[in-house]
């Protein structure tokens, strides 16, 4: 399966993932996903958001175990992030089959449509449709960097975006979805363990710096006369580091956007993305205040105006007890019991778990890299991986 998967939407330089949501590259792994559930006689179908489905047992039916993950990427992203909770779900799947077990259960295997928001700012923007946390308007009202909005990129990428919205009534139908992911860490390599067990994902989002200046000459105006907006934002980032490491948070500029951009010309504007994650609402918010107040007296005393938009924002979500447990008994093993990990990640996972019974097993990751093409995972952990979700499945879905 990894063969078919692995060249699609790569970068040849980089060596990284571009599978951007309703792109052509997306359009090659979607592809992908619908022939692996033809290979193997599962019933397909898309969601009214684009999220993908396949089916063992009756679509419509009561009580449905779900597992899946996600098949786009950030910019330059690994092989494993999403990819590697899709290939296993269908693995899993097929082990369930060699032993014969038999679903009780509707069992499916989804690929969540724009979980990494690359291109549209927003992340996990299938899931929020379906559970309802992000309207139809606010959805139609995204943009890319070009201007192209959501609707119009999926009308062109061949999906009617008129049905788009909230799918209680799918969600209802689903008694648990347990999504497999690799780990974006190193907890795992630090325990020698092969597989985890999620308990709770940091409240994290994404805030809009603009810092307005006045464009002129990089060689005729004298620094006094300067509006610089990068100054500003240069303070900031520094800030950004001091605040988050004061409250041991993460906080992140990763997007910088700089008008006109000229090497010769001092800027008009510079955009600049923020995300920051705290492993609870008070330090996140007691972070990113400060963050705040550190850019506009840089920007004060540039001269500069600064305006801060919050784009999203995701609270913490702490994984349900009940089936935590479960998989943890499930996945116990002589040696002992399977840790149980926070993550800084978000993950559709953490959308649905408002709307439905939801777990997730993390796979070890020995370089700890994610986000990046250094992320890796060893074949026979992703195995580890592939046995404990076939267990849980034959738990939730056979018993
Ligand atoms: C998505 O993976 C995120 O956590 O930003
Ligand atoms: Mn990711
Ligand atoms: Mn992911
Ligand atoms: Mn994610």
């Amino acid at each position: 399966m990894w063969d078919s998967l692995a060249p699609l939407g790569r970068d040849k330089d980089s060596g990284g993932y571009r599978r951007f949501a309703w792109t052509g590259a997306d359009r090659d792994v979607r592809d992908w996903f619908r022939q692996q559930a033809a290979d193997r006689g599962l019933a397909y179908e898309e969601d009214r958001n684009g999220n993908q489905w396949a089916w063992l047992g009756d679509p419509e039916g009561q009580d449905a175990v779900v597992t899946g993950s996600h098949l786009d990427s950030v910019p330059d992203g690994g092989a494993f992030d999403g990819p590697l909770g899709v290939v296993t779900a269908f693995a899993a799947l097929d082990a369930l089959r060699e032993r014969g077990a038999a679903p009780r259960k509707p069992l499916a295997i989804t690929n969540f449509a724009d979980e990494e928001g690359a291109r549209f700012g927003l992340a996990c923007v299938g899931s929020r449709l379906s559970a309802g946390a992000l309207s139809k308007e606010d959805a139609f009202a995204l943009r890319d960097a070009d201007g192209i909005s959501l609707p119009r990129a999926m009308e062109r990428a061949g999906f009617d975006p008129e049905a788009i919205g909230a799918d209680h009534a799918r969600l209802n139908r689903v008694s648990a979805y347990v999504e497999l992911h690799v780990e974006q860490g190193r907890a795992l390599d630090l325990t020698g363990d092969p597989v985890g067990i999620a308990s709770a994902i940091w409240p994290h989002g994404r805030w809009r710096f603009d810092w307005r200046g006045e464009a002129n000459h990089a060689g005729t105006t004298r620094l006094v006369d300067r509006h610089d907006p990068m100054l500003p934002y240069a303070e900031t980032v520094l800030a950004a580091r001091r605040e988050a490491a004061l409250a041991q948070a993460v906080a992140t500029f990763g997007k910088l956007h700089v008008v006109p951009g000229g090497v010769n010309a001092i800027p008009s504007l510079v955009r600049g993305w923020l995300d920051s994650r705290a492993a609870d609402q008070e330090t996140l918010d007691t972070v990113v205040t400060a963050i705040e107040e550190a850019a506009r007296e840089a920007a004060a005393r540039e001269g500069v105006a600064l305006a801060v938009v919050r784009e999203s924002f995701t609270p913490v979500v702490e994984f349900g007890h009940a089936l935590r447990e479960e998989l943890g008994r499930v996945l116990r093993t002589d040696g002992g019991e399977v840790p149980v990990l926070p993550t800084g990640a978000g993950h559709d996972a953490g959308i649905l778990s408002a709307a439905v019974p939801t777990a997730m097993l993390f796979v070890r990751n020995p370089t700890g890299v994610s986000h990046a093409p250094a992320e890796h995972a060893e074949r026979a952990d992703c195995h580890a991986g592939v046995t404990a979700l076939a267990d849980v499945l034959e738990e939730l879905a056979c018993r």
